[in-house]
């Protein structure tokens, strides 16, 4: 089978080091990939969300699979978009349709979704311009801290957390009047703050049936004990040491399958991943977001703890026969940790050379931000590379990914290195 990968970071070469692993793979490309996929599969300089170019390319190639990484192209439609062509409505796409990618493209409608179907999540209100003062008068009625969603994709940033009231009111009125966010902000979800520890279960469905992958969590501030800005993520570990199966069972009986059926009863044509972000509330799971993407730097941890064959598994996903793929795990804890450019998730300088690869030892190095020039892999990105290990547990883990990390080599480059600081 000839597949497609878009996207270019992280979360892609890992798909593309898993599913060039399968048998069934015979011809891997990612558009427009890094250079750590230039290594395992060939790169094709397509922007993601550049529909027709993506069709002109999977004709001329005969794809066969189309494997969506990142968000934009799915809130665009690049599924529908393949569904509705005579040409390509045969390519196995793995990613949800443009309604069920309302999940993540608007906050609102994830917490209507969530209302509907009876799925735990904290209470909110939604406000317009229009409704300001409305939104004003409903914050003076909650308790700090104030929660501000902007209700469109803000890259990561849309969401304020502030303590003060004034403060949230002037913010509400940044977002909406001032349209903070842009066309993102037009609607703001203000919602009750919950008080306790994340994690993350990603979910796997072909609409009807589902499995549940491997859970992990994130980092996502840039500084240590979780301090300072917000990133996309300095580094995850998978499984989530404080899950026991009393907490699981109830994710899986009030979130996943209410989720799953809700996309059913809706007929929202749902071919991919939902990646549940929740939050921990006294052994209490509640939803805080729904993507409908795998998370980066969740991949890194999540995929290569999966041992069955990925191409087959999303085979049967788009077949609509998910129970009958087997899913096979490993039982050893991953982690991962990200180098970043100093000065991410701001301002940061590029084209560093990176150094030090021939040395790792005993751990997968995924690329993210990076690229070949003249020969030299050097930095693109922010996130740069992901150095992912395993071990009996999240610290044996964390071990040997610190003492690989710490072979590789770029000007300015920097790590937390205090993963998993709030776990034991
Ligand atoms: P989101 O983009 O919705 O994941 O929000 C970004 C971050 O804000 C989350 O990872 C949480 O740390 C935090 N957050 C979002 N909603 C809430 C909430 N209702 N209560 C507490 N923290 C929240
Ligand atoms: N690591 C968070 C995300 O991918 O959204």
């Amino acid at each position: 089978m000839k597949i497609l990968i878009l996207g270019a970071g992280g979360r892609e070469h890992t798909f593309a080091y898993k599913l060039a692993q399968s048998p069934k793979c015979s011809q891997l490309f990612v558009a427009p990939g890094n250079a750590g996929t230039a290594e395992i599969a060939e790169n094709i300089d397509l922007k993601v969300t550049d529909f027709k170019a993506i069709k002109d390319f999977v004709l001329k190639e005969k794809i066969e699979m189309l494997v969506v990484g990142p968000e934009d192209p799915l809130v665009e439609g690049i599924t529908d978009f393949f569904a509705e062509d005579e040409a390509l409505k045969q390519v196995k796409v793995i990613g949800p349709s443009k309604r069920g990618a309302l999940l993540e493209g608007s906050k609102e409608r994830a917490k209507e979704f969530m209302a509907i179907h009876k799925i735990p999540t904290a209470a909110y209100e939604s406000f317009t311009e229009k409704s300001l003062e409305a939104g004003k008068k409903f914050l003076e009625t909650l308790k700090p801290p104030y929660v501000l969603k902007a209700d469109g994709l803000a890259a990561g940033k849309g969401v304020l957390i502030l303590n003060d009231l004034e403060e949230a009111k002037q913010e509400l009125q940044n977002m909406l009047a001032e349209k903070k966010f842009g066309a993102a902000s037009a609607k703001v979800v203000i919602e009750e703050f919950l008080d306790g520890i994340e994690l993350s279960v990603f979910v796997l469905t072909d609409g009807k049936n589902y499995k549940i992958l491997p859970t992990a969590k994130d980092y996502k501030r840039i500084g240590e004990g979780d301090t300072g800005l917000n990133t996309g993520g300095m580094g995850a570990i998978s499984p989530v040491p404080f899950v026991d199966d009393e907490l699981m069972g109830k994710i899986e009986e009030r979130i996943v399958k209410t989720t799953v059926k809700g996309l059913q009863e809706e007929n929202i044509d749902y071919k991919g991943f939902i990646f549940i972000g929740l939050i921990k509330v006294d052994n209490e799971p509640y939803v805080i977001e729904y993507n409908v993407r795998m998370g980066d730097p969740e991949t890194e941890v999540v995929l290569p703890r999966i041992k069955s064959d990925l191409v087959d598994i999303f085979e049967k996903v788009s077949e609509g026969k998910l129970n009958e793929a087997s899913l096979e795990l490993d039982e050893r804890t991953s982690a991962t940790v990200m180098l970043v450019s100093e000065g991410y998730p701001e301002a940061y300088e590029k084209s560093k050379e990176i150094t030090g690869f021939d040395k790792v030892e005993g751990s997968i190095v995924f690329h993210a931000g990076t690229k070949n020039e003249g020969g030299k892999i050097v930095t693109s990105g922010g996130r740069v590379i992901a150095v992912t290990s395993f071990g009996k547990d999240y610290k044996e883990a964390l071990k040997k990914s610190y003492q690989n990390a710490e072979k590789l080599h770029f000007d300015k480059m920097y790590y937390r290195k205090d993963l998993g600081f709030d776990l034991s």
